[in-house]
């Protein structure tokens, strides 16, 4: 298989959201204004947290790196996408195909691991609190926000390691807007059975380990939450709400397409769209809005800055 004696395709051309042309301009305008909303909002929160002391804390160093998370996120297919609502052909270079895929599983696999590293902070918080502070430290946190880019670049390394070698020599057309892995490595003109297999363990490994660390401490959690009634717990409570809406808004979107991966449905773009796209917009707005320290510091900022 590692024999080049077959010519490989130079590029891929993408079918992109839908074929006509009205709906593409207005999807134009729309994706322009949702990637800016991404990008701003985001820089918002990293802003807000780097320079109030008082947030420097390991619950919003984390929300802030997932941030930066979300930027790249929003931001390795959508300009491409955005850029194609008007241009003909849509064509991506084989080696673009790969950077794609190597970024998307990069970025997805640290968001998962790094919710999993907020959920913990939160059941310390919450479950352990006279400890905290000794179980939370810097160090700690720094580590777990490293560890969540290292886990999502070996997760994508392994996930590249047996698609760049399968043999691409005929087909080449992939009906989305960007190189999705469950659609570009059907294209191998190879039997293609046991790569979609490795593939499947591989990301339903990573997602169902971080899904059930997920549920596992949310519950934990939660249980403490109802167990205790006091002013404190008000407040977790609504932190509860933001973080479980959050990770159920992303989770909800990788199972949908890693559990049918294969079924070429079109819903599965509508969810793409909805964790390359949405995803990174509403992490900020459901941190900020929700949040009153979120809120009296960025008041705080436009007071400062504004005048
Ligand atoms: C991300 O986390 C690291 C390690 O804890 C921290 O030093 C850094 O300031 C964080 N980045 C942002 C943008 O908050």
């Amino acid at each position: 298989m590692d024999q080049q004696n077959y010519s490989r395709v130079a590029e891929f051309v993408l079918l992109g959201l839908c074929s006509s042309w009205e709906l593409q301009y207005i999807f134009f305008m729309l994706f322009n204004f949702l990637y800016i909303a991404i990008v701003l909002g985001n820089l918002l929160i990293i802003f807000t947290v780097i320079s109030e002391p008082a947030l420097h804390t390991p619950m919003y160093i984390m929300l802030s790196n997932l941030s930066v998370l979300d930027v790249f996120l929003g931001s390795y297919a959508t300009p491409k996408m955005i850029h194609d609502f008007i241009h003909e052909p849509k064509i991506i270079s084989f080696e673009g195909c790969m950077a794609q895929i190597f970024l998307l599983h990069v970025f997805a696999g640290g968001e998962m691991v790094l919710l999993v590293a907020m959920a913990y902070d939160r059941y310390v918080a919450i479950c352990k609190p006279l400890h905290y502070v000794i179980i939370m430290n810097s160090c700690k946190c720094t580590g777990l926000v490293v560890g969540s880019w290292v886990i999502g670049v070996i997760h994508s390394l392994s996930q590249l390691a047996f698609t760049v070698n399968l043999p691409f020599c005929g087909p080449n057309i992939v009906d989305s807007y960007y190189c999705d892995l469950t659609l570009v490595i059907k294209l191998a003109c190879t039997d293609t059975y046991i790569p979609e297999v490795l593939m499947l363990l591989d990301s339903g490994l990573m997602g169902m380990t971080s899904f059930l660390l997920l549920l596992i401490s949310y519950t934990v959690i939660l249980v403490t939450v109802r167990q205790r009634s006091s002013a404190g717990m008000a407040k977790a409570r609504s932190t509860l709400t933001a973080h479980i809406t959050v990770v159920t808004l992303f989770f909800g979107p990788c199972i949908f397409i890693y559990a049918w991966p294969f079924s070429n449905l079109p819903v599965d773009k509508v969810f793409s769209v909805f964790s390359t796209v949405f995803t990174p917009i509403l992490n900020p707005l459901i941190y900020t809005l929700r949040n009153k320290e979120m809120k009296s510091t960025i008041y705080k900022l436009k007071v400062r800055y504004v005048r």
